[in-house]
């Protein structure tokens, strides 16, 4: 079993810095994952069911989760990394300011982040742990098998005290399914993720997730605010083009699993802030007439030049919007942290008696 983990480990390496095609492990059935699947607790759409609903039909969107295979995990953590993307800096900046603060408030018994991807700003919150002589178990849940494997494994070996215990499923099949656990846990939905959400389906999340926490337990959010419009654009629009690569993968997604024939080529991204609606909003633009067969589905599409497939919305919060959000279902606003140049929001909040 050890062996075999540092197996997949070494070769997600390899395939991180390009020497094999694809990340491993993937879709291998029988091979032993140390992730814990979190079976749905409610129906959700699977690839092709969505891929019907969302792009037979007028206008054309897909859901954000497929961007998240392998490639686009990889290509996420870089965006987080260009000098355009100001997010995940300044998240990383507030929890490393105020991470020993949240530990020493909350002592949690477990800490679970939803959509955890590679979870480098959550290991301030561990190193706070460190300095205050607090110990905990971690619970990364993420769709992105692989990533999930070696993120968990590295944290293991980075910080032998935590129990990390992956869990692998969609966050939004529902959470009743989450392990139990006794004692303080401390919910994490970090990244403006949650901005990604439809405001209602936003409103419901958080709701579901105050409905799985009991008394005491707290949630730590991490939200994008609605800033000059020029700034949000280029958090979208890199120079280096990784963001555009990131939104052009998920036509390599729908090819292998749908055996379709994107022509990636084919599209351009698009990101434009629509500041009625606070978000920005993502497209693939199709640049000439072509016709898609995904055989899978057994169906084709006929693409015009111009028209557009929805591949992301991320929404921007005002402060008493975000506070709105968390009280609206039932939790208590204990911190509300941000910069000075009011770009992002962390807030913690509690699950009252
Ligand atoms: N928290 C990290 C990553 C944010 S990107 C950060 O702040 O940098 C969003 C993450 O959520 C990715 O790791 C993606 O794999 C995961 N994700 C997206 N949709 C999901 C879903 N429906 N269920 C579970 N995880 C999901
Ligand atoms: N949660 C991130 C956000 O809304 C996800 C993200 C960042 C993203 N850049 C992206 C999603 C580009 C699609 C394309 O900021």
């Amino acid at each position: 079993m050890q062996n075999k983990q540092r197996l997949k480990s070494e070769e997600y390496e390899e395939y991180k810095s390009g020497d094999i095609a694809h990340a491993p492990g993937s879709l291998a059935s029988g091979s032993s994952s140390i992730c814990t699947s979190i079976e749905p607790a409610r129906h959700v759409p699977d690839i092709a069911e969505d891929v019907r609903a969302g792009l037979l039909s007028a206008p054309r969107s897909l859901p954000p989760k497929y961007f998240y295979d392998e490639r686009g995990s990889r290509l996420f953590e870089q965006i987080c990394t260009t000098p355009e993307y100001y997010p995940t800096r300044t998240e990383e900046k507030l929890l490393s300011h105020y991470s020993e603060e949240i530990i020493n408030q909350v002592k949690p018994e477990e800490i679970i982040e939803f959509g955890s991807g590679n979870a480098q700003k959550t290991r301030l919150l561990f190193d706070a742990c460190e300095r205050s002589d607090h110990t905990c178990s971690y619970a990364p849940f993420d769709v992105c098998e692989p990533m999930l494997e070696t993120v968990s494994e590295q944290l293991q070996s980075d910080y032998h005290w935590l129990d990390v215990k992956p869990l692998l499923g969609d966050y939004r099949a529902g959470l009743d399914h989450l392990p139990k656990t006794h004692g303080t846990r401390l919910y994490v939905f970090l990244g403006g993720t949650i901005g990604n959400f439809y405001p209602e389906e936003a409103q419901e999340f958080i709701k579901e997730i105050k409905d799985s926490m009991q008394a005491g337990d707290y949630l730590l959010l991490g939200a994008d605010r609605v800033k000059d419009n020029h700034l949000l654009d280029a958090a979208y629009n890199d120079e280096q083009g990784i963001t555009a690569e990131f939104n052009l993968n998920v036509l390599n997604v729908l090819n292998r699993e749908l055996k379709a024939d994107f022509n990636p080529e084919n599209f351009e991204h698009q990101a434009e802030f629509n500041s009625v609606r606070n978000r920005i909003e993502m497209h693939l633009v199709c640049i000439r007439d072509h016709i898609v067969h995904m055989q899978q589905l057994d169906e084709i599409i006929t693409f015009q030049k111009g028209e557009s497939i929805l591949t992301e919305v991320s929404h921007k919060f005002t402060f008493d919007g975000l506070e709105n959000l968390l009280v609206e279902s039932g939790l208590h606003i204990c911190k509300h942290y941000e910069p000075e140049n009011k770009y992002f929001s962390l807030i913690l909040a509690s699950c009252p008696e």
